[in-house]
Parts: structure tokens; sequence; C-alpha cells
């Protein structure tokens, strides 16, 4: 077992999640990118998800006007299958609750199936296709949404500190 911690993220996390954004995609967010979402912009949401101390994966979110927008979720490759990104998802949940949001959008590239079954399981459903939306390779997004209930931030604010099984 090793333990879990989300937490808000701080700007000294900057160099690792930008680490974590090479490792996952093709076109990465940059650390000034980053850096922008933690420091700069105040709609934006960024956890982190911290297991044994080391970095392990983030989640970023805007909330405007009542409405949270998931722009990104991501957990490192070595640390992905045991539950990092779902857990993410749900404290993403609990935070959009917590700020009164009634409701989540997100959008996921057509074969991104893992993403799309984390998704799936935690609560969203398919909400629309925006037909060859990914500027890169012309791929359709699929767009998901999820109510978002005072239920959600039933675990309250701050840290989440959970326990997992990592062998
Ligand atoms: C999508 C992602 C965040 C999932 O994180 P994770 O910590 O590995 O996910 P979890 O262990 O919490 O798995 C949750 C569910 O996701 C689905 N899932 C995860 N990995 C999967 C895989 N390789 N294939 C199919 N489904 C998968 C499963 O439904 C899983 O539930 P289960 O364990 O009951 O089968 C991770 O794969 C990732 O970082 N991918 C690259 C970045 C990315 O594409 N992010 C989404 C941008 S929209």
């Amino acid at each position: 077992m090793s333990t879990l911690t989300i937490r808000q993220a701080k700007l000294y996390d900057v160099p690792a999640l930008a680490r974590i954004e090479r490792e996952s995609f093709a076109r990465p967010w940059s650390a000034e990118e980053i850096t922008r979402e933690i420091v700069k912009n105040d709609k934006a949401f960024v956890a982190v998800a911290e297991l044994g101390g080391e970095t392990a994966g983030y989640a970023d979110m805007w909330i405007v006007a009542g409405e949270a927008q998931l722009f990104n979720i991501v957990v490192a490759p070595e640390y992905r299958g045991l539950g990092i990104g779902s857990i993410l998802l749900r404290y993403m949940a609990e935070a959009a609750a917590r700020s009164g949001c009634r409701n989540m959008t997100l959008e996921v590239r057509r074969s991104n199936e893992p993403a799309i079954s984390m998704y799936r399981k935690g609560g969203f459903h398919d909400s629309g296709l925006r037909k060859g939306y990914y500027s890169d390779n012309h791929e359709d997004a699929v767009l998901m949404d999820r109510e978002i209930t005072p239920e959600d931030a039933v675990e309250g604010s701050g840290d989440l500190e959970v326990e997992i099984e990592t062998v």
C-alpha cells in the first residue's frame, strides 16, 4: 500500500507536471502554459496527485459561470492502472461541487478509450460529437458531461489522502 495525496497545485510542481505532459502527449503543454494555469488564470483549478511523495499526475479544470470544464487529466505512464485517474476525477467533481457548479463538461479524442472508459465510470455521459475537431489529425472530439450535485462535495474540502494498492 502507498499513500496517495491529492492537493491543489503549486508553482513548484510545474517541472514535474511538464515532464508528465511530455511523457503523455504528442502535443504537451509547456511549463509556461502550466504555470499560467496555476498562477495567473483565476478561473483555473489545478490539482496534483502524489504517490508516496512522487508526483504521479494532475488535472486542470476551469470554473466559469457555475459550469466546470475539465481541460486535462493525466497520470504518469508508470503510475497508470492504479486508480489514480479515477480518484483525481472524483476530487475535481468535489471541487466543482464546492464551487457551486451544477455541471461538468469535457471533450476527449474519440480514439482515447482508456479516458472515455474512465469518464463513463466516473458518471459522465456522451453529449455530442465534434467532427474533425483536433487540428493535428482531424480526429473527432467526443463531448461528455456529468451533473454535479451537492453530494459530490461530501468528502469535504482540502487535501485528500487515501491508501491505494500499488503491487
Ligand atoms: C486516462 C488516464 C488519465 C487514466 O488514468 P489511470 O490512473 O490509469 O486510470 P484508473 O486506474 O483510475 O482507471 C480508471 C478506468 O479507466 C479505464 N482505463 C484505464 N486504463 C485503461 C486502458 N489502458 N484501457 C482501457 N481502459 C482503461 C478503465 O475503465 C478503468 O477502470 P477499471 O480499473 O475498473 O478497469 C491515463 O490513461 C492517462 O494519463 N492517459 C494519457 C493522458 C490522457 O489521455 N488523458 C485524457 C485527456 S482527455
